[in-house]
């Protein structure tokens, strides 16, 4: 056997490519609809802006993060997310200062240290959006309705959202203190992870998935208990412009999300078909980062969507089916060694003049060609032999009607364009 992609890493094979550029092209069309221009950060960051920005209690960072030279001034990290490199980017440019209202967009790569299961991998994909520097409420329904109306353009089926307010430095200490002493008097009966969580984060205990600790949390204190009035005011707001575009929604004051900069609106979205892992895309605002980033005090929200669960709730679905993508509309054939030469310079012409044009570099013989050329589905087919050569034409043959005519060879770009 020979070397094998590592584990949690997939190809993307060349018939998997129509899916993927389908769900790519939708992500720009339907962002840009929407106002947000394209951005590009690199893969590699400095390991320091994951632990400030996700936080250090959260389990990307304590656990499934890609680092080298750990420990050191100068480590570095694979992107686990996009949202701490878009502010970094953005302060370290100056944008802000061009202008300082941002809509952005990205799709790309990250990488987490998770243990692979269907939809989980160690590198995945994103479609993301960031609106930053602004606090209006209705920019958090508008990143939720442009991220269903991505969905919703896919086809992806069984859309669910979620949402919730986490509240602000003003009153999430509030909140925090009622979940300790809900939880203090029990908390030995909580998995050792939660028990950890207890002193360096205890909203993260909401998140916990073992099935004992979701019980133990079952009369939890609400977040909407203890939210101050500014973050009353935005999340009334921001779920009435969701009701207001027919957004079908629900409240989930259990949702918390796994990093530590957000702070009011966070959201989530599920679909059907993706099994234990069925959150399609989550996001939420983030109104102290890019101060935190060196910048100034400015609002921000935005969300991503995973595409690997968008190809799993497509295939799911039946809706992406295993489609053969071909661009070859011309293939040119040759018999015998003095019309290769002919036949490159023809697929040189064609090509020039915008026609997607292929042959064979084989050596194999005619009829081989013609298969060669049914199985790229190409429409048209060039046969050049020595009688034509000498006549200064060659014969096209139109594949689906299987008629054939001579053509000059200046003439094919306008007849297979027809
Ligand atoms: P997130 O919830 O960590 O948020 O990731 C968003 C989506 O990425 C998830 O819902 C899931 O579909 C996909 N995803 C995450 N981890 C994996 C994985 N290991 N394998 C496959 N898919 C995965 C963020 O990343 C935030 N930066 C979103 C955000 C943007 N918040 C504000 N702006």
């Amino acid at each position: 056997m020979g070397i094998q992609a590592p584990l949690g890493f997939e190809d993307h094979l060349p018939d998997r490519m129509p899916i993927w550029r389908r769900i790519e092209e939708t992500a720009r069309k339907v962002a840009e609809t929407y106002g947000y221009r394209e951005m590009r950060t690199p893969l590699l960051e400095s390991t320091e802006l994951f632990i400030r920005s996700v936080g250090e209690v959260t389990d990307i960072v304590e656990k499934e993060m890609f680092t080298f030279d750990k420990g050191e001034k100068d480590s570095l990290t694979l992107r686990p997310e996009l949202t701490a490199s878009f502010v970094r980017a953005c302060v370290e440019h100056g944008l802000f200062k061009k202008k300082a209202f941002q809509k952005l967009f990205y799709v790309g790569a990250n990488f987490r240290k998770e243990r692979p299961q269907k939809g989980r991998l160690r590198q995945f994909h994103q479609f993301g959006v960031e609106a930053l520097g602004a606090t209006d409420p209705l920019l958090d329904a508008e990143t939720v309705l442009l991220a269903l109306r991505f969905l919703e353009e896919l086809g992806v089926p069984g859309v669910k959202t979620k949402v919730n307010s986490i509240g602000c430095p003003n009153c999430r200490p509030k909140y925090r203190d009622a979940l300790k002493a809900k939880f203090a008097p029990i908390i030995g009966q909580f998995c050792e992870n939660c028990r950890r969580r207890f002193d360096r984060n205890v909203f993260r205990i909401l998140d916990c998935k073992v099935e004992k600790d979701v019980a133990l949390t079952a009369d939890a204190p609400r977040v909407q208990d203890s939210l101050c009035a500014d973050c009353l005011a935005h999340d009334k707001a921001f779920v009435e412009a969701l009701t207001r575009a027919g957004c079908d929604h629900k409240q989930d004051p259990r949702l918390v999300r796994g990093f530590d900069y957000y702070t009011r609106t966070v959201y989530e979205f599920t679909a059907s078909g993706l099994g234990a892992q069925d959150a399609i895309g989550g996001g939420g605002r983030y109104d102290n980062l890019i101060e935190e980033m060196g910048g100034d005090k400015a609002g921000a929200v935005g969300f991503a969507i995973g595409l690997e669960r968008v190809v799993i709730a497509l295939e799911a679905a039946g809706k992406a089916p295993e489609e053969e993508w071909f661009s070859t509309r011309v293939f040119v054939t040759h018999i015998g060694p003095e019309t290769r030469g002919p036949a490159f310079d023809l697929v040189r012409q064609l090509r020039g003049e915008g026609v997607a044009a292929d042959m064979d570099y084989e050596g194999r013989s005619l009829k081989a060609q013609m298969r060669s050329a049914n199985r790229v589905k190409a429409p048209w087919v060039v046969i050049i032999g020595g009688d034509e050569l000498a006549k200064g034409v060659v014969k096209l043959r139109d594949m689906g009607k299987s008629e054939e005519v001579e053509v000059k060879p200046g003439e094919l770009a306008g007849r297979v364009r027809e």
